[in-house]
């Protein structure tokens, strides 16, 4: 029976996952456990409404939770002990240093996890790794936890997360699935019966290690696939006068491809589906299977060219420069409903702007004005007071828009659909542009104001 659980990583999965777990099974101890303290302060923070992580429906989770049997901590080492059972949910990101730079997944945050517990870990632990993993990376955990271990039984689990931004809290409350992967069937059931607190059983898998880890890429890598594929036919659409939107409704009506991913967008962002294909690309390679690693590696590619393809659309509807002009973004988060904003379409779009001398004004509700300057000063393009100069972010969209060329739509938030556009419109420069990069506007409507409008694939 588990009594004490530690989670390391207080991100964007370990928050919320253990948030669920908490609540689900109210008598099992939680301490999530960051060596980064300002997160576990703002974690902590008694202004619920300051998370560091926005999720529909997490704040009031946590409300009903912290303090109780849900605790935010920096004592690593205690909790580790403490705990029967550890989650590793720490980042896993791409190289960007030696060998696999740029495509492999950098596991030396993973090493460092399991080099403490070994260090620390006094009782027998069944550790799971909830981080997205390359494919037989369970072996170096062990190799790690049996060599240097006080002589302690571990066990490994493979259980990957499946939640996506935005709707973490429902996708945790309810999950198509719940995958389990592993060698040691009593650890197994136990995890899996923390899960059926709330879960149906006959939606926990259990796998093998290595197919619980491949599983995890190959979602991502389909998810991924299904947007480049729609947004490469948005650009055929465009150069044949189909409507994409059309388009997918009539082939998502077929059972066999279903209706689920299918929008056609400025290109997709968050910080799993371009890292977990470099990763799968990667391991395709080191196994020598070049026609395998270029395939997948085509969602990217396409994926890189649907956001130049926007910027160059933009740039050349504006008769062919920005130079100077006032470009208002709309968004800058990845997707809408979260404060997220890694690999966001909207940066590189920006980027690319800026590089043609356009001043931006942005305006994000979720976002704020600091980190949108990290973000582009990260990319190293500019000095960083050359962006400061440039970009101003604008917590009002109206002042925001004020005497702009154009609007780029590059988040799908709900609230630019209800804006008095009517005013938005008289206070822009004319002919007043629209690039909705989310086909989330009425055209009708927004051309009846007198806005030249253009969206994705129409
Ligand atoms: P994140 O960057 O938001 O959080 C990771 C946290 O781990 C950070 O706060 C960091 O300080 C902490 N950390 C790193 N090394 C540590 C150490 N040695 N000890 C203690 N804390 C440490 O990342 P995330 O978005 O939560 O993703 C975590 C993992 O889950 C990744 O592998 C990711 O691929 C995977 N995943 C993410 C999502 C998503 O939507 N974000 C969904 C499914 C899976
Ligand atoms: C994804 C997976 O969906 C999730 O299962 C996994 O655990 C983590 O990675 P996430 O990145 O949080 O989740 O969000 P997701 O909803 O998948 O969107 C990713 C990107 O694709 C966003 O930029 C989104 O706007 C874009 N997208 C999504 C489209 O452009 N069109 C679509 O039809 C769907």
């Amino acid at each position: 029976m588990i009594k004490n659980i530690c989670c390391i990583g207080a991100g964007y999965v370990g928050g919320p996952t253990m948030a669920v777990i908490a609540l689900k099974n109210p008598h099992i101890k939680v301490t999530i456990v960051d060596i980064n303290a300002e997160r576990i302060n703002a974690w902590n923070n008694k202004d619920i409404s300051q998370l560091p992580v926005y999720e529909p429906g997490l704040a009031e989770i946590i409300q009903k939770t912290r303090g109780k049997n849900l605790f935010f901590s920096t004592e690593i080492d205690k909790a580790i002990d403490e705990a029967e059972m550890i989650f590793i949910s720490v980042n896993t990101p791409t190289k960007t240093y030696g060998k696999g730079k740029g495509m492999a997944s950098d596991l030396k945050y993973i090493e460092l996890c399991a080099r403490n517990i070994a260090e620390v870990a006094k009782t027998d632990k069944i550790v799971v790794e909830k981080s997205t993993l390359p494919v037989r990376t369970a072996e170096t955990i062990k190799s790690i936890l049996h060599n240097t271990g006080n002589r302690i039984n571990f066990q490994i689990l493979s259980n990957p997360e499946f939640l996506a931004e935005g709707t973490a809290v429902e996708d945790l409350l309810n999950p198509d699935r719940v995958l389990i992967g592993g060698e040691n069937q009593a650890a197994i059931e136990t995890l899996s019966n923390i899960y059926s607190s709330w879960v149906p059983k006959d939606r926990i898998l259990e796998t093998n290690l290595w197919s619980s880890e491949l599983s995890k890429l190959t979602a991502n890598a389909f998810l991924a696939q299904r947007i480049s594929s729609i947004n490469a036919i948005s650009e055929l659409c465009e150069a044949t006068g189909a409507d994409v939107n059309q388009v997918a409704k009539a082939i998502g009506m077929d059972s066999r491809i279903g209706n689920k991913f299918l929008k056609a967008s400025v290109g997709f962002g968050g910080s799993c589906f371009q890292k977990d294909i470099l990763n799968l690309v990667y391991i395709a390679k080191s196994f020598g299977l070049e026609k395998t690693a270029d395939y997948w590696q085509q969602v990217i590619i396409m994926n890189d060219h649907q956001k130049r393809r926007f910027s160059d659309k933009l740039i050349q509807t504006l008769y062919n420069t920005v130079s100077g002009k006032k470009i208002t973004l709309f968004g800058w988060a990845f997707k809408k409903d979260t404060n997220d904003t890694r690999e966001s379409a909207a940066i590189y779009v920006a980027d690319h702007l800026l590089n043609e001398q356009a001043r931006l004004s942005v305006y994000d509700p979720k976002v704020s004005a600091s980190k949108i300057q990290a973000d582009l000063n990260y990319l190293n393009t500019r000095s960083e007071d050359e962006t400061a100069k440039l970009v101003k972010f604008i917590r009002d969209p109206y002042e925001a828009s004020y005497d702009s060329h154009a609007i780029a739509i590059l988040t799908e938030w709900d609230e630019f659909k209800t804006y008095d556009w009517k005013s938005i419109y008289k206070n822009m420069k004319k002919p007043a542009f629209i690039f909705d990069g989310r086909n989330i506007l009425n055209k009708a409507e927004l051309e009846a104001i007198g806005f030249e409008y253009y969206a994705i694939g129409q």
